[in-house]
């Protein structure tokens, strides 16, 4: 059995040389994200250029996510690195003093407004709420503040403030510069951070269509704003992220694990697809294992019906990399096994509006009832392969298309596996036998079986899927000198 849910691992310091990537990408990692709050632009672009090289060689694809950094507010940086905050102390967050010049007493903060949008009895949480701060007063450009939670804080660590409402715009001046980036590289996916509303969203996608972009939008669900507009976001997002680290400081973190079933479940239900993230093998930055409780948290993210699974530090700067990876894949190809509700109907009461949709749908009833072996789609877009993997199912979809930037979508859809083939270059009548061969000569698909696809009566048009049917898959020719060896009438 292949692995249907998908693996987002981040790179960084420890990802440093070409084998490594290669070694990740070989341990079962579907998309690589690349954090723009990290790295030089030189590294962005060796990443970019080492993985597609890695896909060609193992002959998969390998979606590229770039991840913006967004408004994160922070603190800037200590004279001496960092500072041991102690409980009951005093302490300022000054918008007015310099960027290295933190003390015990304070520290500047690079977000200038920070003083206007906090009021006292405020709690900050500072380093995903390894400090706490409680605000006391604002004197100007200084916040004021009493230290409810002792630690170390050292530079640049994160700010939010515990209930959410700080008025950041969501695409900084370095976010636009990093979309162009993006743009250039032609890379799959642009995940945007604290959006607030389906409007920040509708933006980012503005700004990457004109930067000549066709890059998917995933909206990181970390702010209480986003809670609260979800499905407004979904509808306007390719895909949106779990994003646990910080959604789980602005609104507590025993809000998360039915936050994130809610957030799973409506993506799921409005066709959009959606991410997993942060912690989920915390412990692997410095353990060769997993702990019981991550191996139990990321096959529960697999049962809620997740499409992907990320990794954070553990791939970016943990100590295990790849056997981090490799949990993960055993983990969730074992959790999908188990899952006892895998075939479910598609059961929609809901009008489709494409033909497409319409056409995905009917498929994947067929195939659910028919017992068929796998699921073809050609595809322009990607687009029915993933209104098809919405529906529960065991049965493996391959997303055949000739188009890059479709492949790479394909990347991040559970149970959707893309595969590269330019059918322009057949004709009408033959593409279905092609495609049949292709998967048979791979080994993918099995002689006899019979299996579903879908297909455009207008070849190469995005949006045009109108066709479904059911087809068995030849044998191979008798091979011709063998036959004539066995004398006439033996290939009959
Ligand atoms: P980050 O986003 O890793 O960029 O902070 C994910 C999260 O907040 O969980
Ligand atoms: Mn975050």
């Amino acid at each position: 059995m292949v692995r249907r849910t998908k693996i987002v691992a981040t790179l960084g310091p420890a990802i440093n040389t070409e084998d490594i990537l290669q070694q990740l990408i070989a341990a079962g990692v579907n998309v690589v994200r690349i954090n723009m709050s990290h790295g030089t632009a030189a590294e962005r672009v060796h990443w970019i250029e080492q993985t597609r090289a890695i896909a060609r060689r193992l002959n998969t694809e390998v979606g590229i996510l770039v991840d913006l950094q967004g408004p994160k507010i922070r603190v800037s940086r200590f004279k001496s690195g960092k500072v041991q905050l102690v409980t009951g102390q005093q302490f300022i967050l000054d918008a007015d003093l310099a960027n290295d010049q933190g003390t015990e007493q304070a520290v500047g903060i690079d977000y200038k407004t920070l003083p206007t949008d906090v009021h006292s009895g405020d709690i900050l949480l500072l380093d995903d709420g390894r400090v706490v701060l409680e605000v006391k007063k604002i004197e100007g450009k200084k916040i004021h503040c009493q230290v409810n939670l002792g630690g170390v804080l050292s530079n640049n660590k994160g700010i939010n403030r515990q209930g959410g409402g700080l008025s950041a715009q969501a695409l900084t001046q370095k976010d636009q510069q990093d979309i162009v980036f993006a743009a250039q590289h032609e890379v799959d996916y642009v995940a945007l951070s604290f959006p607030r509303s389906a409007a920040d969203v509708v933006h980012c996608r503005e700004l990457l269509v004109s930067a000549g972009s066709k890059a998917g939008v995933i909206a990181k669900i970390e702010r209480v704003e986003a809670v609260d507009a979800l499905d407004e976001i979904i509808k306007v997002s390719d895909a949106v992220m779990v994003a646990r680290g910080d959604l789980g400081v602005e609104i507590g973190f025993a809000e998360l694990p039915a936050i994130q079933k809610r957030i799973i479940s409506r993506a799921r239900a409005l066709d959009r697809a959606v991410i997993t993230a942060t912690q989920m093998m915390e412990s692997m930055i410095d353990s060769p294992i997993p702990t019981r409780a991550e191996v139990s948290d990321v096959a529960n993210a697999v049962l809620d019906g997740t499409d992907a699974v990320m990794l954070s530090a553990e791939t970016a700067s943990g100590h295990y990399p790849v056997q981090a990876v490799e949990s993960m894949a055993e983990i969730c190809l074992v959790a999908e096994r188990q899952k006892d509700n895998q075939v479910s109907l598609p059961i929609s009461a809901e009008q489709f509006e494409r033909v497409d949709q319409a056409l995905a749908m009917a498929a994947m009833y067929a195939a659910n009832n028919l017992g068929v072996k796998a699921i073809i789609a050609l595809t322009e877009s990607g687009a029915t392969t993933l209104w098809m993997s919405r529906v529960n199912s065991d049965i493996p979809i391959y997303g055949i298309s000739r188009n890059p930037m479709a492949r790479g979508r394909m990347t991040l859809y559970r149970g959707v596996y893309p595969i590269e083939l330019d059918i322009t270059n057949y004709k009408r009548w033959e593409i279905i036998r092609v495609v049949l061969t292709m998967l048979r000569d791979q080994g993918i698909v099995q002689a006899g079986e019979r299996i579903v696809v879908t297909r455009g009566d207008a070849t190469g048009i995005e949006g045009f899927t109108n066709t479904l049917k059911v087809v068995t898959v030849e044998a191979p020719p008798p091979n011709l000198p063998q036959s004539r060896d066995l004398g006439e009438g033996a290939s009959s």
